[in-house]
C-alpha cells in the first residue's frame, strides 16, 4: 500500500497499476480533468503539479517544500509519503488564489490548455521566491510551451503573484500539513500492486540491496523522466520496478576536502548549489539541462544509469575525473565512470548492481563545459563537451577531455589529450588537437544535428575553451547555439 495527502484529503492505495501515472491516476481515476496531457513526454508543461515533501531547512525547521513536476513522468508509486497538489486545489472558498487572478489581470490565459500548467510552475516559484526575479521566473516557466507565445503576460503575471504575496490556505495549514505528513511517513518498504505488476519502495539502501536481489529483472526507478517514457511513448509494460527515490541515504550530498559524494537518487535541482559551487560551468549546464520540472524529479544517477550517448552530466564528470560507487548486495566497488559505458546503452554494471553515489573530485580551476542545442532551455544537446587542463608554467601537464553526442557513449577524446599533454598551451597547439579530434571521433548524422556539424563543433568549441582561458572576462558559454 501506498499512503499521501491528495491536497487535504489522505488517499491510501492498495491496488493501483504501478505503471499508472500521476496524469492518468487525476484524469481517468479521479475524474481530475483540469491537469492536461499535451505530449506525455515531458516537453509541454500541460501536465505541471506541484508534490510538497518535509524539509527541514538549515536553521533544522522543519517545513514543506514545493516543487512542480510532470505528472505525465511520474508514476503514483513516487507520491508514497508526500503531498499532491493539482491545479484544482487552488481556487479556496470561492476565491482564485492569487497566482489565478493574477493570470486573469495579466491576461496569461490563452488557449486554456496549457493554462493549468502555467499556474502550477507559478504556484511551485510564488512558493519558491520571495522576491520577483525575471530570472526565476523564466526558469520556472522554461518547461511551459505556449505556442501561441503568451509569454510576455504570463511573465506579467509571474511579477505579479511574487510581488503580491497574500498568505493561502497552504501556508495557514501549514503546521497541520507537517503533522499529517509526518503520520504518513513511511516507516518500512511499501508496495504498490496490480495482477503481477508491481513496484517496491524500499527506505534504505540495504533494503534495495535486498530487493534487486530477489528481483533482478527488476527496473529502478528514480525520477521516472526517462524510464516512463516507455510506457508513456512506446507503451510497454515495466512488470516490476523499486523506487530509489525514497531513500535519504542516497539522496545526500556531503562535501569533503577533496571531494564531494553525491547520492546517486539526488535531484539535479538538489545538485546545483554544491556543483555550482565548485563548478560554475556545471551550474550553467545544470541551468540548461531539461527543463525545471524535469530537474526537480530527475536524478544524477538516472542521467548516468540510462547510459545515453547525449546525456550532459557524463563527459562533464568524466573531464572531472569522477568515479561511481556501485553496490550489489553487501559488495561494493568503486569504478571511474569513464570506464562504466561500454557500448551503446551498454555499462559495466552487473545484474542486481546499482549506483550508490557519485564521487567528484573538487580543484579543477581550468574546468570548462558547454552544450550545443537548438534552443537553450528545455532540449538534449547536439554536442556537449567539457574540458579539463593542468597547466604548468604554460605546458600542459594533464589533460582531460570527453564529449557527449559525438560516439556511442559519452566518451574521453584520447588522441587530442595525447597532442595536448606536454605541449606549450598556445593557438598552434590548439589547431593540432582540433585535427587529433577527427581520429577520436566519428560521430553520426541525425535529426540534432550532421555528422560535419558534429564534428565541427566539437573543434570550435576547443578553440573557445582556449580563447577563454586566454581572456578569461569573455562569456560566451551559453550562446551557443546549432
Ligand atoms: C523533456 C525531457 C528533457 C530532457 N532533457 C535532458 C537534457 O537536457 N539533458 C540530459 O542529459 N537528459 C535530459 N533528459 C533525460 C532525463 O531527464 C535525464 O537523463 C535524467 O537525469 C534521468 O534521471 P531520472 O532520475 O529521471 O531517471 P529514471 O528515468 O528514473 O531512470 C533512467 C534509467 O536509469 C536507471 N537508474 C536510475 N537510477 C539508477 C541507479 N541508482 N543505479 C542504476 N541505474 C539507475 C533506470 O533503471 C533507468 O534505466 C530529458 C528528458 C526529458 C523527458
Ligand atoms: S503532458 Fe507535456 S509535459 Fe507532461
Ligand atoms: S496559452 Fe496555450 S498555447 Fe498559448
Amino acid at each position: 500500500m501506498i499512503q499521501f495527502l491528495l491536497n487535504q484529503e489522505l488517499r491510501s492505495e492498495h491496488a493501483l497499476d504501478p505503471n499508472l501515472t500521476v496524469l492518468n491516476y487525476l484524469r481517468e481515476h479521479l475524474g481530475k480533468s483540469g491537469t492536461k496531457e499535451g505530449c506525455a513526454s515531458g516537453d509541454c508543461g500541460a501536465c505541471t503539479v506541484v508534490v510538497g515533501e518535509l524539509h527541514t531547512d538549515a536553521q533544522g525547521a522543519e517545513q514543506i517544500r514545493y516543487r512542480s513536476l510532470n505528472s505525465c513522468l511520474t508514476f503514483v508509486s513516487s507520491l508514497h509519503g508526500k503531498q499532491l497538489i493539482s491545479v484544482e486545489d487552488l481556487k479556496h472558498q470561492g476565491q482564485l488564489h492569487s497566482v489565478q487572478q493574477a493570470m486573469v489581470e495579466c491576461h496569461g490565459s490563452q488557449c486554456g490548455f496549457c493554462t493549468p500548467g502555467f499556474v502550477m510552475s507559478l504556484f511551485a516559484l510564488q512558493k519558491n521566491s520571495d522576491a520577483p526575479d525575471s530570472q526565476k521566473a523564466h526558469e520556472a516557466l522554461a518547461g511551459n510551451l505556449c505556442r501561441c507565445t503568451g509569454y510576455r503576460p504570463i511573465l506579467a503575471a509571474a511579477e505579479q503573484a511574487c510581488c503580491n504575496k497574500p498568505a493561502d490556505q497552504f501556508d495557514s495549514r501549514q503546521a497541520e500539513t507537517i503533522a499529517r505528513l509526518k503520520a504518513i511517513a513511511p516507516t518500512q518498504t511499501a508496495e504498490l500492486n496490480s495482477g503481477d505488476k508491481r513496484c517496491l519502495v524500499p527506505l534504505t539502501v540495504a533494503d534495495l540491496a535486498d530487493l534487486y536481489d530477489a528481483y533482478p529483472q527488476a527496473r529502478l526507478l528514480a525520477g521516472g523522466t526517462d524510464l516512463a517514457l516507455e510506457v508513456t511513448q512506446f507503451h510497454r509494460t515495466l512488470p516490476v520496478m523499486i523506487y530509489v527515490g525514497n531513500i535519504e541515504e542516497m539522496k545526500r550530498i556531503e562535501s569533503f576536502d577533496d571531494r564531494l559524494e553525491i547520492g546517486a537518487a539526488t535531484a539535479l535541482s538538489d545538485c546545483y548549489s554544491a556543483l555550482h559551487h565548485e563548478y560554475p560551468d556545471f551550474g550553467e549546464l545544470l541551468h540548461r539541462f531539461a527543463s525545471l520540472q524535469i530537474r526537480n524529479q530527475g536524478t544524477l544517477g538516472g542521467n548516468i544509469g540510462n547510459a545515453s550517448p547525449i546525456g550532459d552530466s557524463p563527459p562533464l564528470l568524466i573531464a572531472l575525473g569522477a568515479q561511481i560507487v556501485l553496490c550489489k548486495g553487501e559488495t561494493r566497488r568503486t569504478l571511474a565512470l569513464e570506464d562504466y559505458f561500454i557500448d551503446y546503452r551498454v555499462t559495466a554494471r552487473q545484474d542486481s548492481e546499482f549506483i550508490e553515489k557519485i564521487i567528484v573530485p573538487k580543484g579543477h580551476t581550468l574546468f570548462r563545459a558547454y552544450k550545443v542545442s537548438k534552443r537553450l532551455d528545455d532540449d538534449i544537446s547536439a554536442v556537449c563537451a567539457a574540458f579539463n587542463l593542468k597547466l604548468d608554467n604554460g605546458v600542459i601537464s594533464q589533460a582531460r577531455i570527453a564529449f557527449g553526442g559525438m560516439a556511442a557513449t559519452p566518451k574521453r577524446a584520447k588522441s587530442c589529450e595525447a597532442m595536448l599533454v606536454g605541449a606549450t598551451w598556445n593557438a598552434a597547439t590548439v589547431e593540432k588537437a582540433c585535427a587529433a579530434l577527427a581520429e577520436d571521433f566519428t560521430p553520426l548524422s541525425d535529426f540534432r544535428a550532421s555528422k560535419e556539424y558534429r564534428l565541427l563543433s566539437a573543434q570550435n568549441l576547443l578553440r573557445k575553451y582556449f580563447i577563454e582561458l586566454q581572456t578569461p572576462h569573455i562569456e560566451t558559454r551559453v550562446t551557443a547555439y546549432v
